[in-house]
């Protein structure tokens, strides 16, 4: 009888907590350009997110933690590989830093090794819910090599692009907006003239000059008419798995499905082991809330998406309380950037972006706004509660620390830059391993954090910094974001320097005069940054013009033509 009870007791005990000894579960959560300030648990006292701050209650709260590029699809590839945007070839080199279109070539290389794979690999069932915004084909409308199904995941529901304006009534569409940059009209007007005067025999052109006149009128109107006039909704498609089940989305109920669909997940995959990424689309503009949080905040809009945002937050945490699954799963809050300061709304001057502290800058800047984002981890019964750390840390750490976790080496045949985050978090080490980190504008070295080893200084080095517009703000409203090419930034030689340690809303740039180790550090700096150059390799540049360009046979629609891609055939519950 007293052997049965100890055999039993052995069994319950091996049963009931291989999960938290082994590999847990993981519940991965990012939200989209939400600022620093905007929470709770980092200060803010206007905005409610009960459920955010409650994870920090009950987990370690990072307050250093860095995006590794301050914009979307960069840092989203970082995130996933734990390898700086630049290796995978996710960083640009011309204006824009994302994909605007959704029929692009370029993504995430298939040679590129998520968490979600290795995870795969090892037995977990893997689910991306939310925006993915690394591609989706390369060469056809359905090859899918950049879709998240691709890249590790069991199952997708969410949207390949990001919420762009076009898929909200009354924007205009990234193809509109495009139209309106090419001086179309100017353009048929002349070749129109030439064409007129050819034909009167005012002047003479070669026969070719006006065949291609007249073709290149010829394909404007139709380009015009087909996907400027008539699909208005080519970007704004959600996907399950790979099947396109609503175009355009409705975003107004999205979060609440999305959030359905995680509870599924997680109750679907009690009993195994499970890896669920979930990425909100807010609160990234347009913004747009669910009814019920609608004029609810003391914000607006954008207050109202925050809190539904922590509402949804709510809903997996409450999901994993009643699965009993806390002390099996790690859970971990992010934004993939700073707010997005220069989103002033045109129509009535509300502010559609958030806030993003003490911090200088916002959303595609390396000053801190752009870059310093809430970092939340989880682990009841593993990881402290109710602490904080203030070492720097990278988004680029969920890699290693996810991948170790799961029971699997990191992959040793290409360079990883994160670090596993355990030994901090637990307290086994006391400093970050982080002694360098390098914060790129696109794919331009923009700044270097330097921690040296046994000291507490954050040196902070920038070669060069954005223009601000006007000229003492604290954002670019000339263009819209910040932009990293010349004309928009000033270079600094010697470049600024700051302790962030001291002075984290970096205002006062220190100097030989002001900090004797001035020469020391920027000569550690400079090395360093030789060292990291020469770890880079050539790799075919995702986001070049070829790979970031519309391409018509890449585009997915959901219907026939003659439907104009439009559909709606998802069945997710959108009730609360
Ligand atoms: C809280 O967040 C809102 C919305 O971003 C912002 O306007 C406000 O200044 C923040 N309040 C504090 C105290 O940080
Ligand atoms: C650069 O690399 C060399 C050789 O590996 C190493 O000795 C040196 O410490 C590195 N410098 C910095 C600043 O990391």
């Amino acid at each position: 009888m007293k052997l049965l009870f100890v055999l039993c007791l052995q069994f319950v005990l091996e049963t009931c907590c291989t999960g938290k000894e082994g590999h847990p579960n993981f519940v991965l959560i990012m939200v989209d350009d939400l600022g620093i300030g905007d929470l709770g648990c980092y200060g803010n006292t206007t905005l409610r997110t009960p459920n955010i701050d409650r994870l920090a209650q009950e987990g370690v709260k990072l307050t250093q933690h860095i995006a590794a590029a301050p914009l979307c699809t960069p840092s989203r590839a970082a995130f996933m590989t734990g390898r700086y945007p630049i290796r995978s070839g996710m960083a640009g080199y011309g204006r824009s830093g994302v994909y605007i279109v959704a029929a692009a070539s370029g993504g995430l290389p298939t040679e590129e090794i998520t968490f979600a794979k290795l995870a795969k690999q090892n037995g977990y069932s893997t689910a991306l819910i939310g925006k993915w915004h690394l591609g989706l084909n390369c060469e056809s409308n359905n090859d899918y090599c950049h879709h998240p199904l691709n890249h590790g995941f069991n199952y997708f529901y969410g949207i390949t692009m990001t919420n762009l304006r076009d898929c909200q009534p009354d924007h205009g569409t990234v193809f509109s907006k495009a139209y309106g940059h090419i001086p179309f009209p100017s353009i048929a007007v002349a070749l129109i003239t030439v064409l007129v005067f050819h034909s009167c025999g005012i002047i003479i052109v070669p026969r070719k000059v006006v065949l291609y006149a007249a073709l290149l009128i010829a394909l404007g109107l139709v380009l015009f008419a087909i996907f400027v006039v008539t699909f208005p909704y080519l970007n704004c498609f959600l996907m399950k798995n790979h099947q396109i089940v609503q175009q355009p989305f409705s975003s107004e109920d999205l979060t609440t499905r999305m959030t359905h669909e995680a509870i599924e997940f997680l109750q679907r995959n009690r009993e195994q082991p499970f890896l669920l990424v979930f990425t909100f689309l807010q609160v990234h503009t347009a913004l747009f809330a669910s009814q019920r949080f609608k004029g609810k905040s003391k914000h607006g809009l954008y207050g109202d998406a925050v809190e539904e945002v922590d509402w949804s937050v709510g809903q997996i945490m409450n999901t994993l309380d009643h699965l009993n699954l806390n002390e099996r799963t790690l859970v971990y809050f992010t934004s993939d950037q700073g707010a997005h300061l220069e989103e002033i709304s045109s129509i009535n001057g509300d502010i559609h972006g958030g806030w993003n502290g003490i911090y200088k800058g916002g959303k595609a800047t390396n000053w801190e706004g752009g870059i310093r984002v809430p970092g939340i981890v989880r682990w009841t019964g593993v990881l402290p509660a109710g602490t904080h750390n203030d070492q720097p840390t990278s988004n680029m750490d969920i890699f290693p620390t996810v991948v170790n976790l799961a029971g699997l080496p990191v992959p040793s045949d290409r360079i990883i830059d994160g670090h596993n985050l355990m030994p901090l978090l637990q307290g086994n080490i006391l400093q970050s391993e982080h002694e360098f980190l390098f914060h790129y504008c696109n794919a331009y070295l923009n700044a270097v954090m330097l921690h040296p080893r046994q000291s507490d200084s954050i040196w902070k080095v920038f070669f060069f910094t954005p223009n601000f517009y006007p000229e003492n703000s604290n954002s670019c409203l000339h263009t819209h974001v910040c932009l990293c090419t010349k004309g928009y930034i000033t270079h600094h030689d010697p470049p600024l320097l700051f302790d962030l340690s001291k002075d984290p809303s970096e205002e006062i740039p220190l100097t030989p005069e002001t900090e004797p180790n001035f020469h020391l550090i920027m000569a550690v700096v400079r090395e360093a940054v030789a060292n990291h150059t020469k770890t880079l390799s050539d790799v075919p540049n995702q986001l070049s013009l070829s790979n970031a360009i519309w391409k018509p046979w890449l585009q997915p629609c959901c219907s026939s033509l003659s439907e104009l891609c439009v559909c709606d055939k998802d069945n997710s519950d959108a009730n609360l």
